[in-house]
């Protein structure tokens, strides 16, 4: 159904030409009864005239419409109230849109240029509609219009005066859709553009000719019929567009500690924050924006030394908001040159051989360290992904990386494309703060390459009454009690931290010294994915032949800074197929990687083909075998057999491996390698005659006397092999 307006009484300001002008003929042609006011003055304000009014009025009468003159300035505001009073017997609309220009530029602007600009757009809007108001409130309905301008919204040259009074307008145009709610009295504001007498001096005439009032009017009328329900709205509207403003807050950030003076030097430091509108708000009331402020008072009362919190992370954190939730997906394309940066900057060199099968795309064994697999996933995080989940109110500046765990499905590609898709798998609240655990799965094509957990530390976040732990986190695991069976030493060059932020990790407090003051450390400091590389490659290295495909996957916790040109002490701890590490800076023996590990795949293919190949032992497999069991039953055996064994297996008369099976202490052991521990028995076998002897071919007495196992130490205990050997058939 059209819009009518029959019945409705409006007053249209300025209505001699013009935007006014095109209102009046609109309302008019829709059945409302119209007062055209106008002054008849020049664009500046100057001089007097009845003629505008009158000849709209005219124009009205002669299509039918009711239409009467008003020639008073808005200043007397009064006066085209009671012209409506005295002619129509009421007053429903009034549309503020009379006004002048008298641009100058600031220093040029006299009091006149100011007076007058004010007088006419903000005090004549405020007379006519202080006029109107108490009529609206009686009657229960009430459409006002403030015509602002873009110049006022966004500032314009020459138009000082102008902006003012014209922003001015919005101002109270806010305060009466609030005052006059409650009465039906709706309030909105436009900022047209048009083509007219105002706008002819500054726009070229053809703009002036396409740039119809009329494309504006249809606008006003909405806002003044009585099915809307638009208040306290702003529009720009032209050339048949119209759009809605409203106000952008960033996040913000709280400057300001428990028991310490505000200074400007925090503010100065954290500017970027402050103003960085990711993730920002739209308040809209002055409750709101009070509230935001009490807010803080709390925030930074409980949280004494932490302080440093977003005004938004009142509102806090929401699990059940946020869990679940996925990041804009990433995509990750890169060739041999991102790998073998990559291994540059976790610290392979080509002083070692080995190292060249990761620095040398020639290489016939070229291939991607196997923690190169976080890379394509950090920028599901660097990227600002976790800003827009919905639920995570938190200042991002108070971010951590707490832990990571990395697995791989395959060995990774050393060229490409990885899609990483980041899901929010859990939020936990540890009080002094926040953890947001974040899987992500990174693709190439369909296939799942690489699955990585990052645990998000959120320090100050914590306290929103969520659960302290989740079964989704890939939790980190103490070493054994005992001396590692090996520790490897490696130093990290001053460079390394610059080299290694070139794989994607650009945060400046690897970098930047006074970025690294401001976060209170004396100089920039090591990735800690970084140092988690280096500490990977020593367990690929020692204890899987720098095989890529045996890696299945790595934890650490994050404990301690790295500065770059330490040294890092890497100890392992092999049982079975888990490595687990601890690392160190060997200078301070401060410990930087805890709870960490290594789990390799006991790739039965891979050693097959090592034998395969001549390479390998048989003897390998069984006790990767024995490994597992020990796990299971390690208790039981314990208790059984009481003894730790040595074994020494040789091929072609070579001592070529060593294993020790500790069924004496704690729940039993199986390690790999030269072993600190005290053994009880050590016998020495070649790998063809222990597999004899496993297969139940070759009995063990027999195998003694004849030469072919040779026991030192207490040789009783070798009557317990049968207990640690017997099934081993199927193998
Ligand atoms: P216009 O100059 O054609 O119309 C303004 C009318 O107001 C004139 O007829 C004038 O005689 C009248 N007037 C001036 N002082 C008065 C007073 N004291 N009392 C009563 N009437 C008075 O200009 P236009 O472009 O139609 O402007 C209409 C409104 O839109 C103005 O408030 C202007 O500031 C605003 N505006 C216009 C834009 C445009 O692109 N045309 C851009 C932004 C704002």
């Amino acid at each position: 159904m059209s819009l009518s307006f029959e019945g409705r009484v409006v007053l249209v300001t300025g209505a001699g030409g013009g935007l006014g002008r095109e209102y009046a003929l609109a309302f008019a042609e829709r059945g409302a009864s119209v007062i055209v006011n106008d002054l008849g003055a020049d664009v500046k304000g100057g001089g007097k005239s009845s003629a505008a009014a009158d000849k709209v009025v005219e124009e009205i009468r002669a299509k039918g419409g009711k239409a009467v003159a008003n020639y008073d300035s808005v200043e007397d505001g009064e006066k085209l109230i009671q012209t409506a009073l005295d002619t129509f017997g009421r007053i429903d609309v009034v549309v503020n849109n009379a006004g002048i220009l008298r641009d100058r530029s600031f220093a040029r602007t006299s009091d006149m240029d100011w007076d007058l600009i004010h007088r006419v757009h903000l005090r004549g809007s405020f007379l006519v509609t202080r006029a109107a108001w108490n009529h609206m409130k009686n009657q229960k309905f009430g459409r006002i219009i403030m015509t602002s301008s873009a110049a006022g919204i966004y500032g314009n040259f020459g138009q000082a005066n102008y902006s003012a009074a014209k922003l001015g307008m919005l101002g109270l145009a806010n305060t009466l859709a609030i005052e006059g709610l409650k009465y039906n009295i709706h309030c909105n504001t436009i900022a047209p553009v048009a083509g007219s007498r105002l706008t002819e001096t500054v726009m070229p005439p053809d703009l002036v000719a396409s740039l119809k009032p009329e494309y504006v009017a249809p606008l006003v009328l909405w806002l003044c019929h009585d099915q809307c329900q638009e208040n306290g709205g702003l529009f720009e509207v032209g050339a048949g567009w119209i759009g809605k403003l409203r106000w952008e807050r960033s996040q913000g950030l709280i400057v300001r500690k428990k028991n310490q003076p505000m200074n400007p030097e925090a503010v100065r430091d954290k500017w970027d924050k402050i103003c960085d509108f990711t993730d920002a708000t739209k308040p809209f009331s002055v409750e709101e924006s009070l509230q935001s402020v009490v807010n803080v008072l709390s925030r930074v009362d409980s949280e004494g030394e932490i302080g440093m919190n977003s005004t938004a992370s009142a509102s806090g954190i929401s699990p059940t908001e946020a869990v679940g939730k996925k990041l804009p997906p990433t995509t990750f394309s890169f060739n041999h040159s991102q790998c073998i940066l990559y291994a540059l900057g976790v610290g392979m060199s080509t002083k070692d051989p080995d190292h060249l099968r990761f620095l040398y795309e020639g290489h016939q064994d070229f291939s991607c360290l196997p923690t190169f697999g976080v890379i394509p996933s950090q920028d599901a995080m660097m990227g600002g992904g976790l800003s827009t989940i919905p639920g995570l109110n938190i200042d991002f500046t108070q971010v951590l990386h707490g832990e990571h765990y990395l697995e791989l499905y395959k060995p990774l590609p050393t060229s490409g494309k990885l899609n990483s898709q980041a899901t929010v798998a859990d939020v936990l609240d540890k009080g002094s703060g926040a953890v947001i655990l974040l899987d992500v799965n990174t693709y190439s094509g369909d296939e799942l390459v690489c699955y990585n957990q990052f645990s998000v530390f959120v320090v100050g976040a914590g306290g929103f009454g969520g659960k302290r732990s989740s079964e989704k986190a890939k939790a980190p695991l103490p070493p054994p009690q005992r001396t590692p069976d090996a520790v490897v030493i490696d130093s990290t060059t001053r460079d390394q931290a610059a080299l290694y932020r070139l794989s994607g990790d650009w945060n400046p407090l690897h970098i930047d010294p006074s970025f690294a003051a401001l976060a209170g450390f004396k100089a920039p400091i090591l990735h800690g994915l970084c140092s988690f590389g280096f500490a990977a490659r020593h367990v690929l290295k020692q204890f899987a032949d720098n095989d890529p495909s045996r890696f299945k996957a790595i934890k650490v916790r994050f404990v301690k800074p790295v500065m770059p040109g330490q040294s890092l002490q890497t100890e392992m701890w092999k049982e079975g197929n888990r490595i687990y590490i601890q690392c160190k800076v060997k200078e301070t023996e401060a410990v930087v990687l805890s709870g960490a590990y290594v789990d390799l795949y006991e790739s039965s293919d891979a050693s097959l083909e090592k034998i395969s190949q001549g390479g390998g032992l048989q003897s390998e497999l069984v006790f990767a075998e024995i490994g597992r069991r020990i796990k299971d039953l390690g208790s039981e055996l314990v208790k059984k057999v009481n003894a730790v064994f040595g074994w020494e297996i040789t091929k072609d008369g070579k001592n070529t491996a060593q294993w020790t099976i500790d069924l004496k202490n704690g729940s039993g052991s199986l390690h790999e390698g030269p072993y600190n521990g005290k053994v009880d028995v050590t016998i020495t076998v070649s790998d063809e005659d222990f597999m004899e002897v496993v297969q139940g071919k070759l009995n063990p007495q027999k195998a003694f006397f004849s030469g072919k196992l040779k026991v030192r130490g207490n040789i009783m205990l070798s009557q317990k092999l049968e207990v640690i050997l017997k099934d081993y058939a199927k193998l």
